[in-house]
C-alpha cells in the first residue's frame, strides 16, 4: 500500500496536495481500522480519483436494478451514485430527456416516474428501482403524438427545443391533474421548467389547445 508521504508528488497546488493528503489521511485510518487496502463501499468521485493516481485499488459498489421504462423492463447493474437522468440517457441511450443544471432548477430532465412527473437528475437511479418510467420517447402512443406534443407543434411552442421535452411531459402532468386549466394555472404548473427561447406564450397556448383535444376526444368516446 503507498505511504502518505507518496501523496506529496500527487498534488498540483498547495491546496490540493493538503485535500489529497486529507482524503488518503482518512482512508488510512479506515484501512488500518478495518484491516483492508481495498476501498468498497460509496466515495465520491473526487476521492476515488486521488486514490486511484495514489495507487490504491478502489473497487465500486453496485447495485443492480430493474426498471421498466417505456413499456420495456430494464435490468441493468449499476453505480449506487448514477442519477436517474444518467441512467435514462447514457444507459439506455434515450437521449430525449435533456440535462440543463444538474441542480434541479430548469426541468429539462423532466420524466414521469409511477404517473409523477420528477425531475430525474433529482433522483438516484437506484431509487427507480421497481418503478415504471416514461420519457419523452413514450410519449406518443401508436404512432400518434400525444395531445401536448401535438399542442407544441401547432402553437409553436419551442425555438431551440432544449427545454421541450421537460416543458411536454410537466405540462401532461398538469392536464392529467387538471383537464381544463386556466393560463394561470398552467404558469404556475410549469414554474418549474425554464425556457430561455420563447417567452412562454406560446407554451401556454399550446397547453391550452392540447386541453382542448384531451377534452374533445374524451367526449368523442
Ligand atoms: Fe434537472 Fe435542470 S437538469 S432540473
Ligand atoms: Fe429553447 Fe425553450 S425552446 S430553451
Amino acid at each position: 500500500m503507498p505511504k502518505l508521504q507518496d501523496t506529496e508528488k500527487i498534488g498540483g497546488s498547495g491546496h490540493k496536495v493538503f485535500n489529497l493528503k486529507f482524503q488518503i489521511l482518512n482512508f488510512e485510518i479506515w484501512a488500518r481500522l478495518s484491516g483492508k487496502s481495498q476501498l468498497n463501499h460509496l466515495i465520491c468521485p473526487a476521492t476515488e480519483s486521488s486514490l486511484l493516481a495514489a495507487g490504491y485499488e478502489v473497487e465500486q459498489m453496485k447495485k443492480q436494478i430493474s426498471v421498466t421504462v417505456n413499456g420495456v423492463t430494464h435490468q441493468n447493474e449499476i453505480e449506487p451514485r448514477l442519477l436517474l437522468v444518467q441512467y435514462i440517457r447514457d444507459v439506455l441511450n434515450l437521449t430525449g430527456t435533456h440535462v440543463g443544471c444538474e441542480t434541479s432548477l430548469c426541468g429539462a430532465c423532466t420524466v414521469m416516474v409511477d404517473g409523477q412527473a420528477v425531475k430525474s437528475c433529482t433522483m438516484l437511479a437506484a431509487q427507480a428501482d421497481g418503478s415504471t418510467v416514461t420519457t419523452i420517447e413514450g410519449l406518443a402512443q401508436g404512432g400518434e403524438l400525444h395531445p401536448v406534443q401535438n399542442g407544441f407543434w401547432e402553437h409553436h411552442g419551442l425555438q431551440c427545443g432544449y427545454c421541450t421535452p421537460g416543458m411536454i411531459m410537466a405540462a401532461a402532468q398538469i392536464l392529467q391533474r387538471n383537464p381544463d386549466p386556466t393560463d394561470e394555472e398552467i404558469r404556475h404548473g410549469l414554474e418549474g421548467n425554464l425556457c430561455r427561447c420563447t417567452g412562454y406564450q406560446n407554451i401556454v397556448q399550446a397547453v391550452q389547445c392540447a386541453a382542448k383535444k384531451m377534452k374533445s376526444k374524451s367526449v368523442a368516446r
